[in-house]
């Protein structure tokens, strides 16, 4: 393999995988990124620019895909509608992108035989209960929730397909909640950071009691390299790092580093459909592959999120006040 592109390399999880691929590999790397609002081209500032390019385009441009995968020894399909409250607001994009952007890619990566890692996400299996001994595992069946879900499901099912029937090869990996650098405001983390900057109260929806299973975005960039470079043709893999917190704790813990009383948050009105509890059990990535999360500590990993977000200010501030909008309107 020399070369790869990586779709939606300009958003948060893409752009932290291009740092990882070009500081650990000697892969030249193309990112097609239609530079939503989701997107900053400043996540890839420093790159090496005969190693790292941008090509500003949509994954379901048919003919510019064409041209792209023809030329790549691999993809790496990231570029997608991300957020679930957007979803709900207006599912036309996430049909758009996630299911007739990877339709595109599959039968571009079909024509020309080029080797294809999909990105997804651990939502296409529903939610389990919060006393649910069970983790999802890759027998886990589908039952996604949300608009947003529902597509990226779909989209799995899309590749599982083009594997079986054109041969295309093709893994897949569905990782749990991630956090890190260069993740958009709308974000929870990166919300209830910039509401504490701002020196205001954190937004919980409901009773807070929902779970999510957090990683750190450098140990989901590190899983997907060792999918890509070891992984079984046909394969689906799950990612995550043992890391089940709650949203209450999660904001505790926030709290706490800007000084603030336990209490100082409020109540929002809950999301529409708003999924329990994601839970993840990568024992197949770790005991087939020899995967292991380098980030254990959440703690550590949670305040230098905070730091990078205090730093880089400059980066978040319009993005935030357009997101304060619109969750003003939905009252969130
Ligand atoms: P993001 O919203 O931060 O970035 C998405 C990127 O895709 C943006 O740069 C955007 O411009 C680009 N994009 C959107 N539509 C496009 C199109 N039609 N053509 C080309 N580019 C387009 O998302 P993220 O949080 O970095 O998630 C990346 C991927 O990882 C997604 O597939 C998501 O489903 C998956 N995932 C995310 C998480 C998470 O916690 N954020 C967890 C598991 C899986
Ligand atoms: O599980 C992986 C998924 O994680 C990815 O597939 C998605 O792309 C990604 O956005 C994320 O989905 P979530 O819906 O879990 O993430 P979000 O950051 O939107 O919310 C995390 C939890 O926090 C969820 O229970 C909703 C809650 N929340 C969110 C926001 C924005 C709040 O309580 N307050 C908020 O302001």
């Amino acid at each position: 393999m020399r070369n790869v592109l990586v779709t939606g390399g300009a958003g948060f999880i893409g752009s932290n995988f291009v740092r990882h691929l070009v500081t650990t590999t000697d892969l030249d790397v193309t990112v097609l990124d239609k530079l939503t609002y989701a997107a900053s081209r400043e996540s890839l500032d420093g790159l090496p620019a005969d190693r790292c390019r941008l090509v500003v385009g949509d994954v379901a441009d048919a003919p510019l895909v064409d041209d792209l995968v023809g030329t790549h020894d691999a993809v790496v399909h990231f570029a997608a509608e991300s957020h679930n409250d957007n979803s709900l607001n207006d599912p036309t994009p996430f049909v758009q992108t996630n299911l007739v952007g990877t339709f595109t890619l599959l039968e571009a990566a079909r024509r020309h035989d080029v080797r294809f890692h999909h990105i997804s996400t651990d939502e296409v299996y529903g939610d389990l209960d919060l006393d649910d001994p069970q983790r999802f595992t890759e027998a886990t069946p589908y039952n996604p929730s949300s608009p947003y879900s529902a597509t990226k499901a779909g989209s799995d099912l899309l590749v599982a397909a083009w594997v079986r029937s054109f041969g295309v090869r093709a893994t897949i990996s569905n990782c749990s909640n991630n956090y890190g650098p260069w993740q958009h405001v709308e974000k929870f983390i990166p919300r209830q950071i910039t509401q504490l900057i701002d020196g205001l109260r954190p937004r919980v929806y409901g009773d807070g009691l929902n779970v999510r299973d957090w990683i750190h975005v450098d140990d989901h960039s590190s899983a997907v390299l060792t999918i890509l470079e070891r992984g079984a043709i046909g394969e689906t893999y799950l990612i995550g790092a043992d890391g089940e917190q709650n949203n209450r704790d999660v904001v505790a813990q926030l709290l706490a580093i800007f000084g603030r009383d336990a209490d100082d948050f409020e109540h929002v009105t809950d999301r529409a459909g708003h999924d329990r509890r994601y839970a993840i059990d990568s024992s197949k990535l770790r005991t087939e592959l020899g995967w292991q999360p380098q980030f254990g500590d959440f703690a550590t990993g949670l305040a230098d999120t905070v730091e990078w977000y205090r730093a880089n200010e400059g980066w978040w501030r319009t993005s935030k006040a357009a997101t304060e909008s619109m969750y003003a309107r939905q009252g969130q």
